[in-house]
């Protein structure tokens, strides 16, 4: 424990003015990551998706982090950026890749969504930083460089329908193949698994709305088989959860996304909060019928699922 402890402490020498390439720098964690980066003398270029963000992002560092636009939808926009960062990086080389930008929404019951509605949320979370890191693996092998890749809890225990999940077991999977593939290369890949934090994909409005969007068209038959009182219960159980679980201190994330970049030896998983390390990473490693018999407790009855009623289950 003490020799992990020591070698978990060792760091990377010579990092000062190294170029990091970061997605999804208008707001939550992407953007606090590149503000702290960039007070700590690493050369930031900071992925944003609107001009705003970009603007928002400038006024508060210094002249070296320098911004891009970036749509993870738009291939073009991809390649743009690309080339940007191709461009920026050509006298020393780019460090590090940060696979940040994502969206959660929309999030409900698998049978109220569509299929554009998965869509929406793997084209962003899993083919926009499956493209983005393609396109820039040729630089990363140059410079041996590091990627760290943004999952969450959600990408070990696939405990909401929609795309959220699909998308972060995606990014679970990539990663662990590519850190694989690039072993030889001595690029490192570590994988951060945030818990619940207080940030866009957690704006309890705005998952409120996607829900009253995704419950109001449905056919009578689907909202007959769940009924109006699941509805009430299940908008009441989010905002307890949103609630309760999440965090404000968003660097417990920025840290861990620090240390997988500047440590010697970076760890392979971060998993980030109380709720990640104490509750769903030890129901991910859990047998699946406690896992199933414990989300049940948590979640709401539909009206014609009684007859298979969990005896556990809890009034939210
Ligand atoms: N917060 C949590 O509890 C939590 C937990 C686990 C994992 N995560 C992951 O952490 C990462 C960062 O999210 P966050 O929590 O910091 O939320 P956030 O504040 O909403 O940040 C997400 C960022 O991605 C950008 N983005 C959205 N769609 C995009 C697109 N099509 N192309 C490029 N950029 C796009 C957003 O831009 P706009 O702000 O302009 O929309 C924003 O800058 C995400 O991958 C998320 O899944 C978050």
């Amino acid at each position: 424990m003490i020799c992990w402890l020591i070698r978990d402490r060792l760091k990377e020498k010579n990092l000062s003015g190294k170029y990091v390439f970061i997605t999804g720098c208008d707001s939550g964690f992407g953007r606090a990551l590149a503000k702290h980066l960039d007070r700590n003398g690493f050369r930031i270029i900071a992925a944003c998706l609107s001009e705003k963000g970009c603007q928002e992002l400038m006024a508060s560092t210094s002249q070296s982090l320098k911004t891009v636009l970036l749509n993870l939808t738009d291939p073009s926009s991809i390649d743009d950026a690309v080339k940007f960062v191709r461009k920026e990086t050509e006298d020393i080389g780019l460090y590090g890749l940060v696979n940040n930008a994502g969206r959660s929404m929309p999030m409900a019951p698998t049978d109220w969504m569509q299929l554009e509605d998965f869509r929406t949320t793997l084209d962003v979370n899993l083919m926009g930083l499956i493209g983005v890191t393609l396109k820039l693996l040729p630089l990363l092998k140059k410079s041996r460089g590091r990627i760290v890749n943004v999952s969450s809890v959600l990408g070990r225990l696939a405990c909401i329908g929609g795309g959220y999940c699909v998308s972060k077991c995606g990014v679970e999977a990539f990663s662990d193949s590519l850190r694989r593939d690039m072993h030889h290369f001595g690029v490192q890949v570590s994988i951060i698994e945030p818990g619940f934090f207080k940030t866009g994909v957690t704006h309890l409005e705005s998952i409120e709305r996607e829900l009253f969007r995704l419950w109001n068209q449905l056919t009578p038959e689907v909202r007959d088989s769940y009924g109006e009182k699941y509805f009430i219960k299940y908008l009441r159980m989010q905002r307890l959860s949103m609630n309760k679980l999440c965090d404000a201190d968003l660097s417990k994330v920025t840290r861990c996304m620090e240390h997988a970049l500047i440590a010697k030896y970076p760890r392979t998983r971060y998993g980030v909060g109380w709720d990640a390390k104490l509750l769903w990473l030890p129901l991910s490693y859990a047998p699946t019928f406690l896992s199933d018999m414990m989300l049940r407790m948590l979640l709401p009855l539909p009206r014609d699922g009684k007859n298979q009623a969990s005896r556990f289950q809890i009034d939210v």
